[in-house]
């Protein structure tokens, strides 16, 4: 059984944990806190049952509380809690790597671990400069981005990632050499599109600009999350993603899709790149890895980077990276459970049987007071509201808390209501989150 709830905690005990991406004060005069978890559920500290629209944080697919993982991580505690991999391996580590490289998309059979979404980013624009250097273009270093794009809060990510408020207090500190594409979004052509967007793929020859501006010969890779979540549910147009792979093929430079939200199942195939048939270079992935039971990342490359990077003396070090937890054993544990239970449950194709009756109930809300978009995609959904005036954010902020007063967990971002719930999630819960939302939306000044 999962843990009893806890007592509430006193104010002086909220004190000493300086929350991450948390309005602190905020918070503490007014705590949110989450005792238990199970299935589609999270119990709060006073025994409020709240339903998970989020995944919690995009990341637990498979739903709360799955024995099996619980099981391999307890046991694999009791064996080995801990073995380095540097210039030592552990036998579950390769296995891991051998079964997420049955599942990647084409060619991407050569995997290397982090523990977080940010590692992985930082760790793939590494290895494109590497993999470069290798074959003696040393000078491409350069990397394209997108505005509005998040990749983690490393200073690699931040800099190729294009959202304001992590770039203005660090932009002196950032990694030169880094231009942006602009965003896709674009409610005068496209709000309540159903599924991608139709309008915009040409956005995509903007790369030929910043090419013909920067010169093929200097640029490393382009990196873009096929859809991102943290700027509000970004779609690709319909066509864009293959145009930005037919440019990046044209001028040899590589292509890093950032799947750590659209990862494992999200988009009802097991990757972004699968459902929308473009093949990256190099992918950056964690959260639904390990179900988010233990922190993990793992980063696909193609074998020709893998290959080209294998060369020098026989006993040297190739590429000079890595972290004390990379493949951790317990992580690689809770990884391995989890891909059972992906494997056994189908979730890695659930979003796809749902997603209709997903479009269909977020899509409701189309003509609700104050949405002014809505978007969806597998087993995503955003309803985009009318900022206050003077006020931005203010007003899904509220939403965001008087939905979890009510009994759901959304998450918000700017003046957007974002959604990815458990894979493992039933018609009639789909159905509680949307008429939840309405009825706050409709309730919300
Ligand atoms: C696309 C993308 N990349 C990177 C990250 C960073 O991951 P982490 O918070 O695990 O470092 C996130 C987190 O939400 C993300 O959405």
């Amino acid at each position: 059984m999962n843990a009893q709830p806890k007592p509430a905690l006193s104010p002086a005990e909220l004190d000493a944990f300086w929350m991450p991406f948390t309005a602190n004060r905020q918070f503490k005069a007014n705590p949110r806190l989450l005792a238990r978890a199970d299935g589609m559920r999270y119990w709060t500290v006073d025994g409020r049952e709240v339903l998970d629209a989020v995944s919690g944080l995009w990341c637990v697919n498979a739903g709360h509380g799955r024995r099996e993982i619980t099981d391999a991580v307890t046991q694999q505690l009791n064996t080995m809690e801990f073995a380095p991999t540097f210039q030592m391996g552990h036998p579950i580590a390769f296995e891991l790597a051998n079964r997420l490289a049955a599942i990647a998309p084409p060619g991407m059979d050569r995997v290397f671990f982090t523990n977080s979404g940010s590692e992985s980013v930082d760790t793939a624009l590494k290895i494109a400069i590497a993999y470069h250097r290798a074959r003696g273009a040393g000078q491409r270093t350069r990397f394209i981005g997108r505005e509005k794009g998040y990749h983690g809060v490393g200073f690699g990510g931040m800099s190729v990632g294009g959202m304001v408020h992590n770039r203005k207090i660090f932009g002196s500190s950032m990694v030169p050499g880094v231009d942006h594409l602009p965003h896709t979004l674009d409610l005068g052509h496209n709000a309540f599109s159903r599924g991608l967007p139709h309008w915009g793929a040409h956005f995509a020859n903007e790369l030929e600009r910043l090419i013909a501006l920067h010169d093929a010969s200097t640029i490393a890779a382009v990196i873009v999350e096929p859809i991102s979540g943290s700027a509000g549910v970004i779609l690709p147009p319909v066509g864009y993603l293959k145009r930005l792979r037919e440019i990046c093929d044209k001028h040899d430079i590589l292509l890093i899709f950032d799947e750590v939200i659209t990862g494992f199942g999200r988009t009802g195939k097991a990757f972004a790149a699968q459902s929308f048939d473009v093949t990256a270079d190099l992918m950056t992935t964690a959260k639904g890895l390990t179900n988010g039971a233990v922190p993990m990342g793992a980063v696909f490359a193609q074998r020709k980077i893998y290959d080209a990077l294998m060369q020098g003396p026989e006993g040297a070090i190739e590429l000079f990276h890595g972290y004390t937890y990379s493949a951790h054993p317990v992580a690689c544990a809770a990884a391995l459970a989890t891909l059972d239970i992906y494997t056994k449950e189908g979730l890695l194709t659930r979003a796809a049987t749902l997603a209709p009756k997903w479009e269909e109930a977020v899509h409701s809300l189309r003509g609700t007071k104050h949405v002014i978009d809505v978007r969806n995609y597998g087993l995503i959904g955003a309803v985009e509201l009318e900022p206050r005036a003077g006020k931005p954010g203010a007003r899904a902020f509220d939403v965001f808390l008087e939905c979890f007063e009510r009994g759901v967990m959304v998450r918000q971002t700017g003046d957007v209501i974002a959604m990815s719930p458990p894979l493992i999630i039933e018609e009639k819960q789909i159905t509680r989150i949307v008429e939840t939302l309405t009825g706050v939306i409709r309730d919300t000044d």
